[in-house]
């Protein structure tokens, strides 16, 4: 595991600039850049960041690393929270997105989206879908997409993509599993300055009770980008 860290007063900015070095990397190496967004609210003021870029978002394939069991128009939906800060704005075509639909029964919509990952993955000649960025949150329990400690999902082995129920959401939420985060190019956590620090350094000790800590550490390239609080 190859772990970088970037601590800034510029959260956005910046982790807005390593999504599109990144891009710029997948892009002039293999034509395209596959990218997972990650959901919540951490990730909106980067994703208003990145929409501006001058990007071929028609060689883009986005993806979502979870989403709430929910429609798209949904308040709490991840995708409508991409579409209203980045999609729209940045004129993504719908080609290059594959929204989990979060309004179906969750199995089936689970099935679905990792048959959609797995006949991608067959396109390019891969046993398991590639992402070369997969970007992530944390939640205050160490959870990270939908992976929630003592959840179901966390066992998944050979699943890409899970339907998890978390007893303390009380709901369904689809998730992607540690196998096809584990065979991302790179990994990035994005952490602003709400987190708290004790939560950061139990992930750094290698608390494996925290699926977050179990990506940090086995995951191929793991950077954390630390938003810090203006003086
Ligand atoms: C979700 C996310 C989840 C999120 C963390 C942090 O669907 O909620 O994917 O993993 O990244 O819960 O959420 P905040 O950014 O809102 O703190």
């Amino acid at each position: 595991m190859a772990r970088e860290i970037i601590r800034t007063q510029q959260f956005a900015a910046d982790a807005a600039r390593f999504i599109i070095d990144s891009a710029r990397r997948a892009l002039a190496e293999r034509g395209e850049f596959r990218l997972a967004l990650s959901g919540g609210n951490t990730p909106r003021p980067v994703y208003a960041s990145l929409a501006p870029a001058e990007l071929p978002w028609e060689k883009m394939v986005i993806t979502f690393g979870d989403e709430r069991c929910v429609p798209p128009d949904d308040d709490q939906s991840n995708y409508k929270m991409a579409n209203e800060t980045l999609l729209e704005p940045a004129h993504v075509p719908p080609s290059s997105v594959l929204r989990m639909r979060g309004e179906i029964a969750p199995p089936l919509a689970a099935d679905e989206y990792q048959q959609q990952l797995d006949t991608l993955a067959a396109q390019r000649g891969e046993p398991l879908y590639r992402h070369d960025l997969i970007l992530l949150g944390i939640g205050d329990d160490g959870h990270t997409a939908s992976l929630f400690p003592g959840t179901p999902a966390l066992e998944e082995l050979s699943r890409r993509v899970a339907a998890n129920y978390v007893p303390k959401l009380q709901s369904w939420r689809l998730t992607f599993t540690f196998p096809l985060i584990f065979a991302a190019r790179e990994i990035c956590f994005l952490v602003n300055a709400n987190k708290p620090q004790s939560l950061i350094d139990r992930i750094f000790s290698g608390d494996d009770t925290l699926p977050a800590a179990r990506v940090d550490r086995e995951a191929n390239h793991v950077t954390w980008i630390f938003g810090e609080a203006q003086p």
